[in-house]
C-alpha cells in the first residue's frame, strides 16, 4: 500500500489495499499516460499495455505520425487541439483565440497528508472547497507544463490508509505574463483499455430523475461515442448526479468489476464515458465547461474540485461501502455524524403556509407526547409570506402568525422539552419583498432581460461580498436571537440569465463557479459561528444532494416525494453512493400529497427508518391508530438508529427488478454482531407461498438469532398478531451466517399491497 515512484522506468504506483493505479511518464517529451487501474498488480512494469512498441510508436520514434500517437494514447490529462480528438480534460486558449495545448511532465512530489483545497472568490478571498481530509493520507502531486502558454498543472492523487478510493484534483497556475483562458478543466480523466470489460462494451450506471423522482438507478450499455450526464442549473440537480459507474455486463451487487467516479461539488458538472476507435474507454468528470470560462491572469491559480475514483471487483455493494466509509470517515465534518439525530416533526406537509404559533404548539405538544424531539417550522414564518409569491429575503418574523416572535415560540417549545428547527432559503429573493425593492441589482440578471422567474423568485448574487454578507447576517441574526438547534437550508430554483453588476465581460464566465463558492462560504461561516447547529440541506427536495453538501450538512432532504413506495427507488439510488445517515426521510400523511397513494403507517415508518427519521404530517389530525403507533416507531428508531447510521448497507432486492413485487435491504454492524433487515411487500402475490431472501455481510460460521421486530409486544402496531403468526409458520429463530446468506429466510405472503417485515439479527 502507498504511493511510489520507479525512477528508472518513470512509473508511479498508487496502491490501496485492493487496487492499483499505475501512471507512466512516456517518451522524451514526458507525456503522462495511464497504464493501468484495477485490482492489485504490485510494481511490475506494465507499460507494454500502452502498445507503444507498435505503429504509430512514440513521437520520438515516429514524428511523422505524432497525431496517431496522440489519437490513441491513454492520456492522464488530455488536452485539446493537438491530435487527441476525444473528450479532453483541459482546454486552454491564448488571448488571440488559439486553443492548442499539450501538458508534459516536469516534476513530482510524494508526501504524507493531504492539502485542503481553496477557490478564489471574486474579491480574491480564499474560500475552502469541500474535499476529503484525514491524517492517514498520502499524496502524489505531479507537475505538468504547457510550455507555449507558460501554464503549470498540478495533478493531485491522494489515498487514505483505510480506503480503496483515490482522490484526484487539479490546479492550474499561470506562470506567464499574459492572460490564459480556461474553457475546460475537468477534475479527472481515466482511460481504460477496452479489454478491461467483457466484449469491450461496459454498462454505465447513472443516477437520473426529476423533481420528486430523484436519483433512480439507470443502467444501460455504452458503445462508440460518449454517454454524458450533466447539470448547467447551478446546482447538482434533480435530473442527474455527478456520479457514474462503468461495469461489466454481468456485474451485480455482489460480483464483478466496478469503476465509479463522483465529484465533490455542488454546482454545474459533466460526468461521462465514451469508447473510442481503439476500444479505449475514457471516463471523465468535472465542472461543466458550459457557462464556464476563466480568464487566468498572470500569476493566478485556479482550483478544480476533487473527484473520487473507486474500483472494486466485488460488485456494487462493495463500491457502496467504499463510498459510505470514505464519506463518513473523511468528508462529513458535522458533530452529528455519529450522533443520534433528534426525531423531528416538520410542519410543511401538515400546514403548508397556513399556520400560527398555536397550531405549531399543538403539533409540538402531540408530537412530544409521542416521543418526537424537535419541531421544524418550515416555509412561511417571515415577511408576508402566506404563499410562495413573496417575502424571500425578508427574514423578519411575521408577528401576525407568530405573536411574540420566534423567541416566544422557541421558549414555549423549550418548556415542553422540544427542540426547535427553522427553514430558510437564503440564496433567494422574491420580486415582492422589501429586500428586492431596496436592492433590485442584488438579483442575478443579464442586462436588458427580465430574469426568468421560477416559483416566482429570483436568485441573489452571492458572488458579491456585499450580498453574501447581508445574507449571512440576516440568517445569523435569527439564530442569534432564539434557541434554534436545526436549520433546513432550502434552494428552490435553478440559475438562469446569468449576470452580475460586479463581473465584467472578462469575468462573467466565472459566475457559476463563484456562485457555488458563495454557497460554501455562507455554510462554512454559519457552522463556524454555530458549531452545534444541525444543518439539513434541501433543494426542492433532493436537487442539491451531493458530496460537496455533506461536507456541511450531515443530512439532506432526499425528495419532496414522501410516498414510501416511490421512496424505495429514490433511497436505494441515493444510498448507492451516499450513506444512509445523510438521507432525510420522513413519515408523511396518507393518501400521499404527491402521488395520492394510500399506504399503511408501519410501512411508511419502515422506509423512513433507513434515513434520518422524522415526521411530516399534521399529528393532530391523523387517525388515532396512526398517532398511537408513533411512540413504538420512535423507539425502534432509537434502538436501531446506530446500526443504520454506522453499519454496512446491503441491497437485497430492488422492486424495479422484481416486477414491483418486493424490496429488501439490510444494515450490518461493522463487527457483524447485529443486523437490521427490512423487507417490503409492495404488491400482493396471489397464491404466493412466501419468498426467499438471502442475507448478506454476516459472519459465515457465527450463529445468529433471528427476531421479528415488534413481536415481543402483544399490542405492537409494528407487528400485528397475524403478521407474527404468518412469520412463525415459515421461520426459524437461529441459523448460521452461512445459512442465512446461502439458503436465506422465507418472507411470508402477507395479505394486501404494502406490508413490511423488519428483522433483528443478532450474533449469539
Ligand atoms: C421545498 C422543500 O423540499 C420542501 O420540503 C419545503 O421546505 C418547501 N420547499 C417549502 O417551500
Amino acid at each position: 500500500m502507498g504511493i511510489k515512484f520507479d525512477e528508472s522506468n518513470r512509473l508511479f504506483f498508487i496502491e490501496t489495499a485492493h487496487t492499483s493505479m499505475c501512471l507512466a511518464v512516456v517518451d522524451d517529451e514526458g507525456f503522462l499516460c495511464n497504464v493501468y487501474y484495477g485490482g492489485c498488480v504490485g510494481e511490475d512494469d506494465l507499460t507494454y499495455l500502452l502498445r507503444t512498441g507498435i505503429y504509430p510508436f512514440l513521437p520520438s520514434h515516429n514524428s511523422r505520425d505524432r497525431g496517431g500517437f496522440l489519437d490513441m494514447a491513454r492520456m492522464e490529462f488530455p488536452s485539446s487541439g493537438v491530435g487527441d480528438y476525444r473528450k479532453s480534460a483541459v482546454c486552454l486558449r491564448d488571448e488571440e483565440g488559439h486553443d492548442a495545448s499539450q501538458f508534459t511532465y516536469v516534476s513530482h512530489r510524494i508526501f504524507d497528508g493531504k492539502d485542503n483545497l481553496y477557490g478564489l472568490a471574486a474579491d480574491g478571498k480564499k474560500i475552502r472547497i469541500p474535499a476529503t481530509f484525514g491524517d492517514n493520507a498520502q499524496t502524489l502531486e505531479i507537475e505538468l507544463e504547457e510550455k507555449v502558454l507558460g501554464v503549470r498543472a498540478y495533478l493531485s492523487y491522494s489515498i487514505f490508509e483505510d480506503s480503496d478510493a483515490i482522490l484526484k484534483s487539479v490546479r492550474l497556475e499561470n506562470r506567464s505574463d499574459r492572460t490564459v483562458i480556461i474553457d475546460r478543466l475537468l477534475s479527472s480523466c481515466l482511460d481504460l483499455d477496452g479489454g478491461t470489460f467483457e466484449n469491450n462494451e461496459p454498462d454505465i450506471i447513472t443516477l437520473s430523475g426529476s423533481w420528486a423522482r430523484e436519483r433512480r438507478l439507470d443502467r444501460r450499455r455504452i458503445t462508440r461515442g460518449n454517454t454524458e450526464v450533466y447539470s448547467t442549473r447551478g446546482v447538482t440537480s434533480h435530473q442527474f448526479q455527478p456520479f457514474s459507474v462503468l461495469c461489466g455486463r454481468n456485474t451485480d451487487d455482489s460480483h464483478g468489476k466496478v469503476y465509479a467516479q463522483n465529484l465533490i461539488w455542488s454546482g454545474n458538472f459533466i460526468c461521462g464515458s465514451g469508447i473510442d476507435q481503439f476500444e479505449t474507454v475514457r471516463s471523465y468528470i468535472g465542472i461543466s465547461p458550459e457557462h464556464f470560462t476563466w480568464n487566468l491572469k498572470a500569476g493566478e491559480s485556479f482550483q478544480a474540485p476533487e473527484a473520487v475514483l473507486v474500483f472494486t471487483e466485488n460488485g456494487f455493494d462493495s463500491m457502496t461501502h467504499i463510498f459510505h466509509d470514505l464519506f463518513r470517515d473523511h468528508l462529513i465534518r458535522s458533530p452529528y455524524l455519529h450522533k443520534e439525530r433528534p426525531v423531528l416533526i416538520n410542519n410543511w406537509e401538515a400546514t403548508y403556509f397556513d399556520f400560527d404559533t398555536d397550531k405549531l404548539l399543538s403539533i409540538a405538544s402531540d408530537a412530544k407526547r409521542s416521543g418526537i424531539e424537535m419541531l421544524v417550522m418550515d416555509d412561511g414564518w417571515f415577511g408576508k409570506r402566506n404563499d410562495d409569491n413573496s417575502s424571500l429575503g425578508d427574514w423578519i418574523v411575521n408577528e401576525e402568525k407568530l405573536p411574540g416572535g420566534l423567541k416566544r415560540l422557541s421558549d414555549e417549545l423549550e418548556k415542553m422539552g422540544m427542540k426547535f428547527g427553522i427553514w430558510f432559503e437564503p440564496e433567494m429573493v422574491s420580486p415582492d419583498s422589501d429586500l428586492y425593492r431596496a436592492h433590485p441589482d442584488w438579483a442575478v440578471a443579464a442586462p436588458g432581460r427580465t430574469p426568468c422567474r421560477m416559483r416566482n423568485q429570483y436568485i441573489l448574487d452571492i458572488t458579491r461580498n456585499e450580498v453574501r454578507d447581508h445574507v449571512y447576517e440576516s440568517v445569523a441574526n435569527v439564530l442569534r436571537n432564539a434557541n434554534i438547534a436545526y436549520v433546513k437550508w432550502d434552494m428552490n430554483r435553478a440559475l438562469t440569465d446569468i449576470g452580475s453588476v460586479e463581473l465584467d465581460a472578462q469575468s462573467l464566465g466565472r459566475f457559476s463557479y463563484l456562485y457555488t463558492l458563495g454557497v460554501y462560504d455562507l455554510m462554512g461561516r454559519l457552522l463556524e459561528e454555530f458549531p452545534d447547529l444541525l444543518l439539513e440541506n434541501c433543494s426542492s427536495g433532493g436537487g442539491r444532494y451531493d458530496a460537496g453538501m455533506i461536507f456541511y450538512s450531515p443530512q439532506i432532504w432526499c425528495s419532496d416525494d414522501t410516498d414510501a413506495f416511490e421512496r424505495l427507488s429514490v433511497q436505494s439510488g441515493t444510498s448507492f453512493v451516499y450513506p444512509l445517515s445523510t438521507m432525510g426521510a420522513h413519515v408523511s400523511a396518507s393518501p400521499n400529497h404527491v402521488t395520492g397513494r394510500v399506504m399503511p403507517f408501519d410501512v411508511r415508518g419502515a422506509v423512513a427508518l433507513s434515513g434520518t427519521f422524522g415526521y411530516e404530517l399534521d399529528i393532530t389530525a391523523i387517525p388515532e391508530e396512526d398517532r398511537n403507533a408513533i411512540p413504538e416507531q420512535v423507539e425502534i428508531y432509537h434502538r436501531y438508529g446506530e446500526l443504520v447510521r454506522e453499519g454496512d448497507y446491503y441491497r437485497i432486492a430492488c422492486n424495479a427488478e422484481h416486477a414491483g413485487y418486493y424490496d429488501a435491504w439490510m444494515s450490518v454492524s461493522k463487527d457483524k454482531r447485529s443486523a437490521l433487515v427490512t423487507y417490503i411487500q409492495c404488491r400482493a402475490y396471489p397464491g404466493g407461498k412466501g419468498r426467499v431472501i438471502k442475507l448478506k455481510g454476516l459472519e459465515p460460521s457465527a450463529v445468529y438469532e433471528i427476531k421479528l421486530v415488534g413481536s415481543d409486544d402483544e399490542n405492537s402496531c409494528w407487528c400485528s398478531r397475524d403478521k407474527k403468526a404468518a412469520w412463525e409458520a415459515l421461520s426459524t429463530d437461529r441459523l448460521s451466517g452461512s445459512s442465512l446468506m446461502n439458503a436465506g429466510l422465507i418472507m411470508p405472503n402477507l395479505p394486501g399491497d404494502y406490508a413490511q417485515i423488519t428483522l433483528e439479527i443478532t450474533k449469539k
